[in-house]
């Protein structure tokens, strides 16, 4: 990744932090309910941990660690649904009920500006975290008005895995750095598989398209918002970048059915050999890997960045943070129990497991780990240089907006000028202080 990208990603970064921070905030204070020090987190017991679903089964091994070691304060795992956008739902109308029922939530990286600014969550204690040995992209997303709010557990970042069997077949030495690049090595694997499908990522109506469609943009050379925080969606970058998922499902280089991916019908169409190229997150390289008969592809594949216009393209910061909600008892077993799952060990657990990337800096220079998962390198740069999607205090509108743009450009109901002209209006008034 060049330097430009990576001192464009750290000043977005501390715009989307500073700038967006207060946007729509009406006029809840920033104490988030909690205190600056751990005894301000108070009580000891069982407690309930809100999260997406378990995948790789790792976190619920996690838990039953944690449970043999604290019989008195047992933490019990309550499944979400898989999709982010729902994750989010149920949050939201736990806390507008000021249920007790959830104690620690798994967050997304995009809703820390929400929860805090609404109260629904606490502040952490900032000095209790040894915050200066986790990647700083990923505890920024945890922060809101330079306060912590939600500790850094994993990262995610963008990559472009691949068939290297077939690209090796089909005389294609290396993988794409372009979309151009990328679809020249789909003409010669197709020369001999018409049916296996170019390349899909997630584009279902949801959180995983305003990725898509962010990474589409800025791999253009565009951004969603330029460095004062200000919406730029009406340029011509944001158009070659929506453009080349819309071209892309007109010429069928996007298979017709990846309007309908999320990541895991996404996964699985990659596992069941249906996909030459696909945008996905570190979770994937574990699974798609296995041996055990679920996945076709395992030894087949690799990853690589994303491509893009005209040169490699630049990811969206994805991640996970847990945070304390406000009307939860128990909240300081809840903080032993996050401080926990962010150990160097538990984490180490986690990426051998999971293949999930990390928040703990040292553990990308890990032996074993690199040993076992060589992309970590890759990996840590696509995070470093990832730009962070807006942190607006309304971000469901915000997000919201951007799928809008990118699904109706996508299915043909709208131009793509059109969906980027009614789409920067609309960030404009959701971004105004
Ligand atoms: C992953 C990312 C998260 C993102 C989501 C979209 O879970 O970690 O940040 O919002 O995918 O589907």
């Amino acid at each position: 990744m060049s330097g430009k990208a990576r001192v464009r990603g750290a000043a977005l970064l501390a715009v989307a932090a500073v700038v967006l921070a207060g946007c729509g905030d009406s006029g809840s204070d920033d104490s988030g309910g909690g205190g600056t020090a751990s005894g301000a987190l108070e009580g000891r017991g069982p407690i309930k941990f809100a999260t997406g679903k378990d995948t790789s089964g790792n976190m619920q091994k996690l838990v039953d660690e944690w449970n043999a070691d604290h019989p008195d304060e047992k933490v019990e795992i309550v499944e979400l649904p898989e999709a982010a956008d729902e994750q989010r739902n149920q949050m939201i109308q736990n806390a507008q009920a000021e249920s007790k029922e959830f104690t620690v939530l798994n967050l997304d990286v995009v809703w820390t500006a929400e929860f805090a600014a609404n109260r629904w969550v606490v502040e952490l204690p900032q000095d209790e975290f040894d915050l200066e040995n986790f990647l700083e992209p990923a505890v920024n997303t945890g922060k809101y008005r330079d306060k912590m709010y939600a500790v850094p557990v994993y990262s995610d970042g963008g990559l472009l895995y691949y068939r290297k069997d077939l690209l090796d077949a089909a005389g294609v030495a290396e993988p794409p750095k372009t979309w151009d690049e990328m679809q020249e090595a789909c003409t010669k694997v197709q020369a001999t598989n018409a049916a296996i499908g170019c390349y899909a990522g997630q584009f279902d109506k949801y959180e995983g398209l305003t990725v898509n469609f962010s990474e589409a943009v800025q791999s253009a050379g565009g951004n969603i918002l330029d460095e004062s925080g200000k919406p730029t969606v009406n340029t011509q970058e944001a158009k070659d970048g929506l453009n080349f998922l819309v071209e892309g499902m007109k010429s069928k280089m996007i298979p017709q059915a990846a309007i309908t991916y999320k990541e895991e019908e996404g996964r699985r169409a990659f596992q069941d050999g249906q996909l030459i190229f696909h945008r996905q997150w570190p979770y994937q390289y574990a699974l798609a890997n296995a041996t055990d008969g679920s996945s076709k592809v395992a030894g087949k594949f690799e990853v690589a960045p994303l491509p893009g216009k005209d040169s490699p393209g630049v990811s969206t910061l994805g991640g996970h943070n847990f945070a304390i909600s406000a009307f939860a008892e128990n909240k300081a077993t809840a903080l032993d129990f996050i401080k926990f799952f962010n150990s160097e060990e538990a984490q180490k657990s986690n990426v051998l497991a999971t293949s999930q990337a990390p928040t703990r800096t040292s553990l990308y220079d890990d032996a074993e780990l690199l040993e076992q998962f060589p992309y970590l390198s890759t990996l840590k740069e696509s995070i470093l240089n990832a730009v962070p999607r807006p942190q607006a205090v309304k971000y469901g509108d915000v997000t919201a907006a951007m799928q809008e743009a990118a699904y109706g450009a996508m299915t043909g109901e709208t131009s793509t000028d059109d969906a980027l002209a009614e789409l920067q209006t609309k960030l404009e008034s959701l971004t105004a202080q």
